[in-house]
């Protein structure tokens, strides 16, 4: 690849906030010690965030976006990375703090990356993205209940956000480990979607909504919950005894109305989950359950790819809840 290459850049001057695609050159990276040919990107519901207006998550301008990428090693001054090496990179502050994966290249420190298991594509590794490694922390979070409890199964789970990344995932990722799922949604005619996932029932987001009771009836063993608001608020009141809710996202809401009751009374456990900043030696281990829990085909089946030009046009759509499943970006398309 020439020394040129192609990026999405957000700038700030006072007020004005733009978003262009621009050429540049590897003066632009500051940090960093190993450089990085991308194939994919995602698109997560931060970086939708990011995009609009930086999400006060961008210190310095200009700044290139995307929490999520995958690539080929090309430079590296590390000497466990070599050139020729496949690697992968979710969260870490990249795309906030750091030169992001909207972008043909990108510059960073070396033990922000993992080497991409052999029996995942680079493809693939972004089909899952940030969204993905995400879920797979939450189903692991729902999962432990079996642990703590010796070993008592674990049956009815609930997914909220379920037509979204993160949610679909989840639907997939928990299913795959035998529990019977349960899918709330805003978007009730996706339903055909879900339960290709593999839910088992589907829920009306709207009977979520209301006020929280202090406790209601119990019925989830475990939930993962990508909303925040008051339907977390609300599962949290519908959790069995002992059960695990999983709390990873905030699409509607950050604020949390909610009373003692459930934690006290019932033993619920909220488990909150951060995909940015875990170690290195966790990255690996859910990296590694990846091809056991992850049918790919079907993932593959139901992605949109974009290119950097259509991202533009697209991610204001997420925001708006009206975003299905992942989508892929390839900045060389
Ligand atoms: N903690 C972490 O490390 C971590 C990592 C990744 C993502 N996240 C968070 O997880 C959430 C999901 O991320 P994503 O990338 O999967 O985003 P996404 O694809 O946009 O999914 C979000 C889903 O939430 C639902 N939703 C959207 N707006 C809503 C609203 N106003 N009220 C209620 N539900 C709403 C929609 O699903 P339905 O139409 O099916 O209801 C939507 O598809 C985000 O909040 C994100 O910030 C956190």
């Amino acid at each position: 690849m020439s020394e040129k290459f192609k990026a999405i850049v957000l700038n700030q001057s006072g007020k004005d906030f733009s978003r262009e695609i621009k050429t540049l050159d590897k003066s632009f990276f500051k940090t960093g010690d190993v450089l990085v040919k991308i194939d994919y990107s995602g698109l997560n519901y931060k970086d939708a965030l990011i995009l609009k207006n930086g999400a006060t998550l961008v210190k310095e301008y200009p700044h290139i976006p995307g929490i999520d990428f995958s690539g080929k090693v090309l430079e590296s001054a590390n000497n466990d990375l070599k050139p020729g090496d496949e690697v992968v990179l979710t969260g870490c502050r990249v795309g906030e703090i750091y030169p992001g994966g909207y972008s043909q290249l990108v510059k960073v420190k070396s033990e922000l990356l993992v080497k991409k298991p052999k029996n995942i594509s680079s493809k693939n590794a972004m089909i899952l993205g940030t969204a993905g490694f995400t879920s797979l922390m939450c189903a692991f979070a729902v999962k432990a209940r079996e642990e703590i409890l010796l070993g008592e199964k674990v049956k009815e789970v609930l997914v909220t956000g379920a037509t979204g990344g993160v949610g679909s995932i989840a639907v997939m990722v928990l299913s795959k480990l035998g529990y019977n799922v349960t899918a709330v949604t805003g978007k009730k005619e996706k339903s055909g979607f879900l339960k290709e996932f593999g839910a088992k029932n589907v829920i009306e987001r709207k009977e979520f909504e209301g006020e929280p009771k202090l406790l209601a009836k119990g019925l989830w063993d475990g939930v993962v919950d990508t909303v925040g608001g008051n339907i977390l608020a609300n599962v949290i009141t519908q959790t069995k005894p002992s059960g695990i809710v999983a709390a990873c996202g905030n699409a509607g809401g950050i604020k949390l109305n909610t009373s003692v009751m459930p934690f006290i009374i019932r033993g619920v456990k909220l488990w909150g989950i951060d995909s940015v900043m875990i170690s290195k030696k966790r990255r690996e281990f859910i990296w590694s359950q990846v091809p056991e829990l992850i049918d790919f085909k079907l993932l593959e089946k139901n992605i949109k790819m974009v290119n950097l030009e259509e991202l533009l046009n697209i991610f204001p759509k997420m925001l708006k809840g009206e975003t299905l499943g992942r989508i892929l970006v390839d900045p060389n398309k």
